[in-house]
């Protein structure tokens, strides 16, 4: 069966900005009414200034006002499903909290799991 926020993600992979790595990134960010807001990786050549493709999804859903997530997936073309960079955890972490999260390849494998399950012991706002 189908799942959209997959098809999102595949599609957002398609808009990846990456001319210095060639590893291209989706990610397509559902928050609790049902609104997708996706992703890819922009480079640039000044490589420290690269962003992923979940923070890009983050934080247009974020600027755009939303508040509360229920799920992402992250899209690339590996064997071995590619998972948030640990820059990207912690932001999802923040504005995510446990969410859902499904990892894809083009393959059509798929790994269902959870953000605290990638990122035990974190830092938050609670500590503050
Ligand atoms: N990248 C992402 O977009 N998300 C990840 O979770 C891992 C890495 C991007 C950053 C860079 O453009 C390329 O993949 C290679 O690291």
């Amino acid at each position: 069966m189908k799942d959209p926020l997959i098809e999102a993600a595949l599609a957002a992979r398609e808009h990846a900005f990456a001319p210095f790595s060639r590893f291209k990134v989706g990610a397509a960010l559902q928050d609790k009414e049902g609104r997708v807001f996706t992703g890819c990786n922009i480079e640039n050549a000044s490589y420290g200034l690269t962003l992923c493709a979940e923070r890009v999804a983050v934080f247009k859903a974020v600027s755009e006002g939303v508040r509360k997530f229920a799920r992402i997936v992250v899209a690339a073309d590996t064997a071995t499903l590619t998972p948030p960079c640990g820059a990207c955890r912690q932001i999802l972490w923040e504005f995510c909290g446990n969410a859902r999260l499904t990892l894809v390849n083009l393959n059509g494998q798929r790994q269902d799991m959870h953000i605290g399950d990638i990122f035990p012991g974190p830092f938050d706002a609670t500590f503050l």
